[in-house]
């Protein structure tokens, strides 16, 4: 009977262990309601222009009980036709395996006094890759565990997304200044040979 019991209470505290580990995507509830600046479509460029991010408590849901919410991260995710045979940005439900959102462009305690209704301005950093984004936020609770969401796209995260267009490959004026830098390189080599040889002949 006793070890029964003992038996009984590791194998929960294993399970508890195992939950504690990862926490599903899809098992979250949209607690939070994010909106963000850039229009549908809109092309925005990576170390220049800012996006504006407001949320707060997802009022849809009556009566949100928020006393566990601790933190609040936002964070700029791939859509899907970014992350198309690419590995490393890749979606898995596990919120630890996940690379959907690898940029936190904004991190708090969780604000209890305004219901979280927060407003921030954030200016795209220089090193973001051109893709297709949508801003996601999520809450964690004090074990710094995800307990809501709430994003600017819809479930299939095909709504209402922008594009960041990175720095790499935006100015194609550094290319053809390299490129008259090499021909006048080579021109003024001619030169010198040309010159060498007029000498020499010169001297003849
Ligand atoms: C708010 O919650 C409702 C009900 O769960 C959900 O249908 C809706 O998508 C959520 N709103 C946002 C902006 O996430
Ligand atoms: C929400 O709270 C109000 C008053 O505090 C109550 O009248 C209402 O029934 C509650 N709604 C739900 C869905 O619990
Ligand atoms: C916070 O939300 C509750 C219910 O959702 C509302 O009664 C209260 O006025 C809100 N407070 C603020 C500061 O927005």
């Amino acid at each position: 009977m006793k070890s029964y019991m003992i038996k009984a209470f590791l194998l929960l505290v294993f399970m508890s262990k195992i939950s504690n580990g990862s926490v599903m995507f899809s098992s979250l509830p949209p607690s939070l309601s994010v909106v963000a600046s850039p229009n549908e479509g809109q092309v925005l460029q990576a170390g220049e222009d800012s996006i504006t991010v407001s949320f707060g408590l997802n009022s849809s849901i009556a009566n949100q009980t928020d006393e566990s919410y601790k933190f609040v991260k936002v964070k700029l995710c791939y859509a899907p036709i970014s992350q198309v045979d690419r590995k490393w940005r890749k979606t898995v439900d596990n919120l630890k395996k996940d690379k959907t959102c690898q940029f936190t462009i904004w991190e708090k305690q969780y604000d209890h006094q305004q219901n979280m209704s927060q407003q921030f301005e954030w200016r795209i950093e220089k090193d973001l890759p051109t893709a297709t984004y949508f801003v996601r936020a999520y809450v964690y609770d004090s074990g710094d565990e995800e307990i809501g969401y709430g994003q600017t796209t819809n479930d299939k995260k095909i709504s209402n997304l922008f594009k960041i267009q990175g720095i790499s490959g935006r100015h194609p004026s550094i290319d053809i200044a390299s490129i008259c830098f090499s021909v006048f390189a080579i021109l003024s080599l001619v030169g010198f040979f040309l010159l060498e040889k007029r000498q020499s002949k010169a001297k003849k």
